[in-house]
């Protein structure tokens, strides 16, 4: 929970704060006794859509690639994905899912019509990764299916059918075929998607038709013991409220779940993003005034809801977030390429600390995207992979996954530039499954470290210990094929005495502790 402390405005008179208040001490009170609900792990969950090398290159290689892989799915990313125990993945799209068609993405490989993917450069799309493609790589990275169904160019139809191949149990004759094409049990689908963006790349719909179309295509889910699917309707942009008062007002009764995109611009501009490497400490501050938004944002979506599901029986998936940049000079404006640097690791760690806040509704969202596309894990180029500072910030809360969030109650400094003032860092806090207490610190400061004095009431801990992801380049990343720059290191910064424990937060920080 985070609170600003505008004393400090002086740092509005002269933009950046000055060295003088370097490890500036902030009081913190944990509230162990007091826990606020479960962070699913789900909220931990991946975006992979058939957008540039996101899937191609990025997952699939091929069964005769000299790229390690098995079954056509590279062996490096697998492995690198197991490691941050990948809860669920959303396939194939974005608006790719809104103009896929199933069908063309089953049965003998080289029979497979071959498409171009409109919205994404008018790139080939040879269906090569298709359902069993995909479900396979989920099954290798041990994380569960949200598939996406196209709503804005087809009919309940082809969902209706798309489902059945997956989960029917039966002898009819899309199981057959299901069968015939090597999957003998019913493949597991908890989520499914009706539709995506669908006011925008998903239909141009107004809130009104869409849930009336959401109305048609629910009628025809037949959500039940073979299809247990949660069913998300497709969300809103950013603060369009409107969207959810709307959609969950007609058609909640037919949902488990409505989404919400929400995208970090350091400049707000979509037509002059900014860029994702060499930028300055004007572009870190937009980036971060931008990306907490998504506090406001997640209060007014959910205020919405609670007009009409009091009960909070419906769940926000944020399932698009991330930075968007403008892309790598030299790469394909449609394929939406971009580095990944320690920024990226921060402004994951300050969305998860948001997240966690909102256990009562935000139950799962989905990073855009897992491989070479936006805010990705993981860079890939030809068999060489770089995991991402935003791989890192995803590894080190891996603690946090279905854990019981506690409350943290910090006063936060302010951190002021020209007339926009936003917390210098946010924090969080749970008990891990293990029954230990972890806490971390989402520092955006690019100059200033603070030492978080935080009062941990009745809970008994005698030592710290977790991990720090920093470095002194505000742009810091890694290459596929180079040494890498910036990972997590061992946090020696932290000590308790008596019940108050005392975490030295370096400036542009992520910090991960555990109380033992
Ligand atoms: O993640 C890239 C695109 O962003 C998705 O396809 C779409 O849903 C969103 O506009």
């Amino acid at each position: 929970m985070i609170k600003t402390l505008t004393a400090l405005a002086l740092t509005a008179a002269i933009g950046f704060a000055p060295t003088a208040f370097a490890q500036q001490k902030v009081e913190a009170t944990l509230k162990a006794d007091q826990p606020t609900g479960e962070i699913s792990r789900y909220v931990y969950g991946q975006f992979s859509e058939h957008l540039g090398a996101g899937i191609y290159e990025g997952v699939w290689v091929g069964e005769d690639s000299a790229i390690p892989n098995t079954r056509g799915i590279r062996n490096d990313v697998v492995k690198a994905l197991k490691d941050i125990k990948v809860p669920v993945i959303r396939w194939p799209g974005g608006c790719f899912a809104d103009e896929y068609h199933w069908r063309d993405g089953i049965g003998e490989r080289s029979k497979r019509p071959s498409r171009k993917n409109n919205w994404w450069g008018g790139s080939p799309e040879t269906n090569h990764f298709g359902t069993h493609e995909f479900f396979e790589f989920a099954e290798q990275v041990g994380a569960d299916a949200y598939l996406a169904v196209n709503v804005g160019s087809s009919n309940p139809t082809e969902m209706r059918e798309w489902i059945e191949y997956l989960t029917s149990p039966g002898d009819d004759t899309l199981a057959q075929e299901r069968r015939a094409n090597g999957r003998d049990e019913p493949f597991k689908v908890p989520f499914i998607g009706i539709g995506n963006e669908n006011w925008g790349c998903g239909g141009e719909m107004t809130a009104e038709y869409y849930a009336n179309e959401y109305r048609r295509f629910s009628s025809f889910f037949h959500k039940g013991k073979d299809n247990p699917a949660i069913r998300v309707a497709g969300g809103a942009n950013a603060f369009d409220i409107n969207w959810t008062d709307v959609v969950v007002g007609h058609a909640g009764r037919r949902m488990d779940a409505i989404s919400v995109h929400y995208y970090t611009l350091p400049t707000g501009n979509w037509s002059k993003k900014g860029a994702a490497r060499g930028f300055g400490e004007d572009q870190w501050f937009s980036t971060f005034h931008q990306t907490l938004r998504m506090d406001d944002l997640l209060k007014q979506h959910t205020a919405a809801m609670d007009k009409h599901d009091k009960d909070k029986r419906i769940a926000l998936y944020v399932d698009e977030w991330g930075t968007w940049y403008d892309v790598e000079e030299g790469t394909n404006p449609g394929h939406l390429y971009q580095q990944n640097t320690l920024r990226d690791g921060i402004v994951a760690a300050a969305n998860f600390n948001i997240f966690h806040e909102y256990t009562d509704r935000v139950k799962m969202t989905n990073i855009a995207q897992t491989i070479n596309v936006l805010q990705a894990m993981i860079l890939t180029d030809g068999p060489n992979i770089a995991l991402t500072p935003t791989y890192y910030a995803f590894k080190m809360y891996v603690p946090f996954h279905d854990s019981t969030h506690l409350p943290l109650e910090v006063t936060a400094p302010t951190w002021t530039v020209g007339d926009k003032s936003i917390p210098a860092f946010n924090t969080t806090a749970a008990r891990g499954k293990d029954g230990k207490i972890y806490i971390a610190v989402a520092n955006m400061h690019p100059q200033n470290g603070y030492v978080l004095n935080v009062n941990l009431g009745s809970e008994k801990a005698k030592s710290v210990s977790g991990e720090v992801l920093t470095h002194t380049q505000m742009d810091a990343h890694n290459t596929p094929g180079k040494p890498e720059v910036i990972a997590p290191k061992a946090y020696t910064g932290g000590k308790v005495k008596g019940n108050v424990l005392e975490l030295n937060i370096p400036a542009k920080s992520v910090v991960v502790v555990r109380l033992d």
